[in-house]
């Protein structure tokens, strides 16, 4: 079987390297000719992802098409899916998840549980909503790792504000941010994994470590995982959905966001439970039965961006040190050069509790640093 994938960035890569195990064959797009995928995929074309004919062209030989990034030609899937060709998750749901605006939309049509917000076309506009305030403004388009979001806390910061179409969502004071990954195939089967808590750098507004299971009581897990498994339901999506939550200060879990692809919040799965997401992701727009997410064992995950002050060929200090320990487990993304804040990889970490699994994730992340050596 043939799969075809629009963007070639790390998740497609390790989406990929799972996939290798069943025999499959890998078709990739992306315009980077040094994209991570491109050292390991079957077939690697170089084009823009938004380039509709040659999203098209891609898939139209592959039995199954998906995305390991959202910012692609919807056009250019939709044309896919018209032609018989499998696209998931579907091109219809992509484009209301891309823009910010309709996702909080969905959730307020469905009487799913979000933070209150207004829309607004531009700056100005943003006049009209001050008894929302403090916001987080969220451009609709665009947005990725924490670019295209802004605090506005008072009247004093709307200078701050974008002057671009937008979402105005009431601060969610002192949250708890967790995640959940859940999945379902054509058949309707549906499975989540085990409550995800994650932990921000404020400074590059990255996630900085994540930890399985999330130190949380069984009534929020289980609120959690249930409107993850709801969510994707009434969405009706086949594949893999990242599910970013908020626990507001009396204990109610909220929908942040979504992703509907594998995710950072995910990684530790290759190691840590039965079923990594890459291959629930698989099974999912496979339509095959989909997997046990038990965790075997608790997991930290750290990123590996690059450090300040360097820049070009990536070297990875400290690495000899980090693998000694049990239960580490880099991966490298397959990126030449290194740049601040560049995720250039990620380390799992395994323990046998989630602060075992923590303490030893600050240690390595101590003793391994993405650097250059020019
Ligand atoms: N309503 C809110 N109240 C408080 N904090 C918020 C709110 N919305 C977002 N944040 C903070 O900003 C971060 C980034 O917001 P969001 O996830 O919407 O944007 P993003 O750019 O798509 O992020 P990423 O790509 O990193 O997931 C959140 O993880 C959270 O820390
Ligand atoms: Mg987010």
């Amino acid at each position: 079987m043939k799969i075809g994938i629009i963007g070639g960035g790390q998740l497609g890569r390790m989406f990929i390297q799972n996939g290798l195990n069943y025999g499959l064959e890998f078709h990739v797009l992306d315009p980077d000719p040094e994209a991570p995928c491109s050292q390991i995929a079957h077939q690697f074309v170089c084009a823009d992802r938004n380039d509709a004919e040659a999203v098209y062209n891609l898939g139209k030989d592959c039995d199954v098409v998906t995305i390991e990034i959202e910012n692609v030609s919807i056009e250019g899937l939709k044309r896919l899916e018209a032609d018989g060709i499998k696209v998931y998750p579907q091109p219809h749901i992509l484009e209301m998840i891309r823009d910010k605006g309709l996702q909080k939309q969905f959730y307020r049509d469905n009487n799913l549980p979000t933070a209150d917000f207004a829309l607004v076309e531009n700056k100005v506009e943003v006049q009209e909503h001050l008894h929302l305030l403090p916001v987080m403004q969220k451009m609709r388009v665009g947005g990725y790792d924490g670019k295209g979001v802004t605090p506005l806390k008072s009247k004093d910061h709307l200078s701050d504000a974008f002057d671009a179409p937008s979402v105005l969502e009431s601060w969610v004071e002192d949250a708890l941010e967790l995640a959940v990954l859940v999945s379902r195939n054509a058949d309707g089967e549906i499975k989540s994994f085990p409550v995800v808590e994650l932990v921000f750098n404020p400074e590059a507004n990255l996630v900085d470590y994540l930890v399985s299971p999330a130190r949380i009581g069984v009534e929020v897990e289980s609120q959690a995982r249930q409107l993850a498994e709801d969510l994707i339901a009434k969405m009706e999506m086949v594949g893999l959905l990242a599910v970013e939550l908020f626990v507001d200060k009396t204990g109610k879990v909220l929908i942040n966001e979504i992703a509907p692809r594998p995710h950072n919040s995910g990684h530790h799965t290759i190691e840590a439970c039965f079923t990594s997401q890459y291959d629930q992701h698989l099974r999912s727009i496979l339509n095959w039965p989909l997997g046990n997410t038990v965790l075997r064992t608790a997991a930290a995950m750290i990123n590996l961006l690059g450090e300040k002050g360097f820049e070009g060929p990536a070297f990875y200090d400290g690495m000899d040190h980090a693998i000694a320990e049990t239960g580490v487990f880099p991966h490298i993304y397959g990126k030449a050069l290194t740049k601040p804040h560049r995720k250039m990889g990620h380390v799992t970490v395994l323990d046998n509790t989630a602060e075992d699994a923590l303490v030893k994730a600050q240690r390595v992340k101590e003793m391994l640093k993405v650097v250059s050596k020019v």
